[in-house]
């Protein structure tokens, strides 16, 4: 099966959709929800993606409080924003309207087989945010993240304190198979475990015989490999717009929506954050606010908002002309997970994943009961977290994504952006059958930089993640490749006749020997991808910490009334997949901002 094949039948699935009319959920919202502007509000949500919604739901609870959201995508209820809903599609969204399309500058450490040297960096652009276009797994990271995050002095962080609002978000099904101590049954956010392939079984088997114990990642123990855990609800993406944004806007009136507005800056008078201004149908427009402002644009655009409104490095404001509010360190502290991937060969297709003919049933199954296939996250249906350093035995330095199927050769250009002139390279690819392991660095010691281009907000910022720019960094990946190629040598791989498969790359051939770790260490600098979490860039820390950003109540320092709230805060990227921690952000950013008492800490566990 290739991806061509499926998104063909994705197609046909929208278009069957589109005829009998009521077959995704959600209502068609009345359009003049979104249009309705007053002169002022006591909150303003900058962006509604994974962060914003769940505050605009929070923060809306409360009927006398009138709550303003500001989104520069468009919203998900039109015909075409079907693809979204199907989680098997969800790369699909990558480099359309639903897209901003970010790119990092040429990378000096990686990169070098990709187009221009650049990593993609898709970001969603639609009520929801990446929430729409992510691959809806479902990872909340290691505890030892959160613990270290209030060790670092943001008080109130600790994983005993965050747990409770990964539980409050969350509905887990089915919960008897979960450790139950650490899941939530009644939030918004749909989560179920799902696997439609036997890859993750296969590979929960490799693990066993390697000493991987498996689980759920989410509960005590982190380590191991598992069946994925994704937020999906009646078989269709739970985005954040689906969960938390929507049934809010529906039943209360004290929350408007305004799609199609793009900020350009936070007013600011006398240190105090008073107003936006925002582009919106072909003008510069602005609202004012009573309390605050809250800036959930992500950590690729808070940070860009940040500095067009004068809080960034002192030097580079005056570089731009912009006069100087605060002098922060906004944007020096991007850290992002980057990957590699291996192809592993099997004799013959064994996955129950469909082939040419099987996909009218895969077609059928998901018309009738919205379950199979095309309810996979993209096919990535295991995950695997091991420590390949001695030093972390019990805090995973590597997380696995296998995805049950191969990533032929217009995927390859799709996804990972290839450079033409290296996609010679795969050639075969796509007429042998296997699957993939991706392996993903997950504390990186690299950090980059973000920083404005020109001063029109409408423009990308300058994104420099400087990817493996610590030697660190690319040592732990080579032991990845190490166990890519231990784990190929299991029974169980054995008896099912599946190998790592490779093909020398002659450019790393010249100076090395293959196999040799100079070899991969050359390897890897070509042949890299992220996988989409860039957080970092509005830091948070002690008000005496100098890298910081923000404080631990997520308010900017030295400015009244300016938070942020979402993956851009994160002082160090977590061990994991980075939604449902940005939904966190929002859970707790929401009892901050009201003043709310933070439930009691789960420290018993
Ligand atoms: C392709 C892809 C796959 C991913 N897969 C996974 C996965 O499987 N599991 C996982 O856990 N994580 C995944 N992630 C990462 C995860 O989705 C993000 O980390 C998370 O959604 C970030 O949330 P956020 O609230 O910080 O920002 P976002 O969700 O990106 O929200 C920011 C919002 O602000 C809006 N905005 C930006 N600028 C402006 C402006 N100037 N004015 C108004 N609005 C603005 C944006 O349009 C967007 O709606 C993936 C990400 C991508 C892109
Ligand atoms: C497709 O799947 C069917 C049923 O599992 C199998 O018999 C057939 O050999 C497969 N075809 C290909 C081309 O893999
Ligand atoms: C910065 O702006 C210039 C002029 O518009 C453009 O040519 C260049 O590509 C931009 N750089 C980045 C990194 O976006």
């Amino acid at each position: 099966m290739t991806f061509g094949s499926l998104l063909l039948l994705v197609n046909v699935v929208i278009f069957a959709a589109f005829i009998q009319q009521k077959f995704f959920s959600g209502d068609k919202l009345e359009s003049k929800l979104m249009k309705q502007i007053d002169a002022t509000y006591d909150y303003i949500i900058v962006g509604s993606g994974s962060a914003g919604s769940v505050l605009a739901n929070r923060l809306s609870k409360d009927p006398n409080l009138k709550i303003l959201v500001l989104e520069a995508g468009t919203d998900d209820q039109q015909p075409s924003a079907d693809i979204l809903k199907v989680p098997m599609m969800c790369c699909m969204a990558q480099d359309t309207e639903y897209d901003w399309k970010y790119y990092s500058v040429p990378q000096k450490h990686c990169c070098k087989a990709l187009e221009r040297e650049r990593m993609f960096m898709p970001r969603g652009k639609v009520v929801g945010g990446s929430s729409q276009i992510n691959c809806n797994i479902y990872v909340r990271g290691n505890r030892k993240d959160y613990d270290g995050w209030a060790e670092a002095g943001c008080n109130g962080w600790s994983y005993a304190e965050v747990l409770p609002y990964f539980m409050r978000s969350e509905s887990v099904e089915p919960f008897d198979t979960m450790e139950k101590d650490y899941h939530g049954k009644s939030g918004p956010l749909g989560v179920i475990k799902n696997t439609v392939s036997n890859v993750a079984a296969f590979l929960i088997e490799a693990g066993k015989e390697m000493g991987y114990r498996t689980g759920d990642y989410n509960g005590k123990e982190q380590k191991g490999f598992f069946g994925v855990q994704t937020t999906v609800k009646d078989g269709e993406r739970c985005s954040t717009a689906r969960a938390f944004l929507w049934p809010a806007v529906k039943s209360r009136k004290n929350l408007h929506v305004v799609t199609s507005a793009h900020v350009k800056k936070v007013i600011i008078k006398n240190k105090k954050a008073v107003g936006v201004e925002f582009y919106h149908q072909g003008t510069l427009k602005s609202v004012s606010v009573n309390k605050e402002i809250i800036l959930s644009a992500g950590a690729l655009s808070s940070p860009q908002i940040l500095m067009l409104s004068g809080v960034g490095p002192k030097e580079h404001l005056k570089i731009h002309g912009i006069p100087v509010i605060a002098d922060l360190p906004v944007g020096d502290h991007l850290e992002d997970h980057i990957s590699f991937l291996f192809y592993y060969k099997t004799k013959e297709n064994f996955f129950n994943s469909p082939n040419k003919t099987q996909s009218l049933w895969t077609l059928a199954q998901y018309m009738t009961t919205k379950s199979g296939m095309l309810t996979s996250p993209g096919g990535l249906e295991s995950l695997g977290f091991i420590s390949t350093d001695a030093k972390t035995t019990d805090y995973p330095d590597l997380q696995i994504h296998g995805l049950n199927m191969l990533l032929d050769e217009s995927m390859i250009r799709h996804i990972i952006r290839i450079d033409p002139k290296y996609m010679e390279y795969y050639s075969g690819i796509n007429d042998i059958n296997g699957f993939v392991l991706y392996y993903t660095l997950l504390r990186p010691k690299s950090h980059g930089t973000l920083r404005l281009n020109t001063t029109d907000a409408m423009q990308h910022p300058v994104i420099d993640p400087k990817y493996l720019e610590n030697k660190e960094d690319l040592e732990t990946l080579l032991r990845g490749v190490r166990f890519s190629q231990e784990i190929a040598k299991t029974k169980t791989f054995k008896s099912l006749g599946s190998e790592f498969f490779h093909k020398p790359f002659s450019p790393c051939l010249k100076n090395t020997k293959f196999d040799s770790d100079d070899y991969w260490r050359c390897y890897i600098g070509y042949f890299t991808l992220a996988i989409y979490h860039p957080t970092g860039t509005c830091k948070m820390g002690s008000v005496t910490d100098p890298t910081a950003v923000v404080d631990p109540q997520l308010r900017v320092k030295g400015i009244n009334g300016l938070r942020v709230a979402d993956a851009s805060i994160m002082p160090s990227i977590v061990s994991g997949n980075t939604n449902a921690p940005s939904i966190m952000i929002g859970e707790k950013a929401a009892d901050m901002i009201l003043g709310i008492k933070p439930p009691t800490p789960i420290s018993h566990l």
